[in-house]
């Protein structure tokens, strides 16, 4: 049986006055925060970089970060994101130099790590590295904005990304990030995914308890709410 969590991507909240906003999605049963890092030149967008992520730190946000780097090169931001609390941190491997050595420095700084793939970007480089992925990321939209369409084929790749995680690396988690609405999440639950990151669909819903609750019906995980 698979666990799922719900990833509220902070792109889409509102930055004049962030720290609440996050707070509130994590009241209304959301369990990972998604940091979108983007550079400019990996991705056409710039967003934030650490002293956000030690502001909301500040703030008292004490659900796990997953800080989601579209940023070319990658390195040298790894053990800043590292010090200022976070916990997961994935980047897309064709914006690294040496894809193992960038694993090795996340798990270096005590993080779980993970690979991030765009809906065309080939899985072949996981035979290599996938026991050593806590999480596989697979956009479900070109990475650079919220607010996207689905790309449908991503469903099948997910698909493919759960075949290899049971035989080779069991405890490895699907995490599918850009599209994901409430028509959709059953489709990606069912072909494989545990984290489901969503921007547009909670922070522009006006209602977040609602919206949680929205989705968790969609999962089947209504029994497992604490309030
Ligand atoms: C896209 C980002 C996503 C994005 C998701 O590059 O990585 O995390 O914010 O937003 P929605 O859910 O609106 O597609
Ligand atoms: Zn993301």
């Amino acid at each position: 049986m698979s666990k799922f969590w719900i990833a509220p991507s902070i792109l889409s909240a509102d930055f004049s006055r962030l720290g609440e906003d996050v707070q509130k999605v994590l009241s209304a049963g959301c369990d990972i925060i998604h940091f979108d890092v983007m550079d400019n030149h990996y991705v056409p967008n710039l967003t934030f970089g650490p002293y956000v992520l030690q502001c909301l730190k500040k703030y008292n946000i004490c659900a796990p970060i997953d800080v989601h780097l579209m940023i070319k090169p990658v390195d040298n931001l790894i053990p800043v994101f590292a010090n200022v609390g976070a916990n997961i941190i994935t980047f897309h491997p064709e914006s690294s130099y040496h894809v193992d050595a960038t694993l090795n420095l996340i798990k270096y700084h005590g993080c779980k790590c993970g690979l991030v793939f765009n809906p065309t970007t080939s899985l072949d480089i996981l035979n290599y590295v996938i026991k050593k992925l806590d999480v596989i990321v697979l956009m479900g939209v070109n990475p650079g904005f919220s607010g996207q369409k689905f790309i449908p084929s991503v469903l099948k790749k997910i698909v493919l990304v759960k075949k290899l995680i049971n035989n080779y690396s069991p405890s490895t988690l699907i995490e599918v990030d850009g599209g994901i609405n409430i028509d959709n999440i059953k489709d990606i639950a069912d072909a494989g995914a545990n984290i489901f990151v969503m921007g547009s669909t909670i922070f522009g819903s006006k209602d977040y308890k609602k919206i949680v609750k929205k989705i968790k019906c969609r999962l089947n995980v209504l029994t497992n709410i604490k309030k």
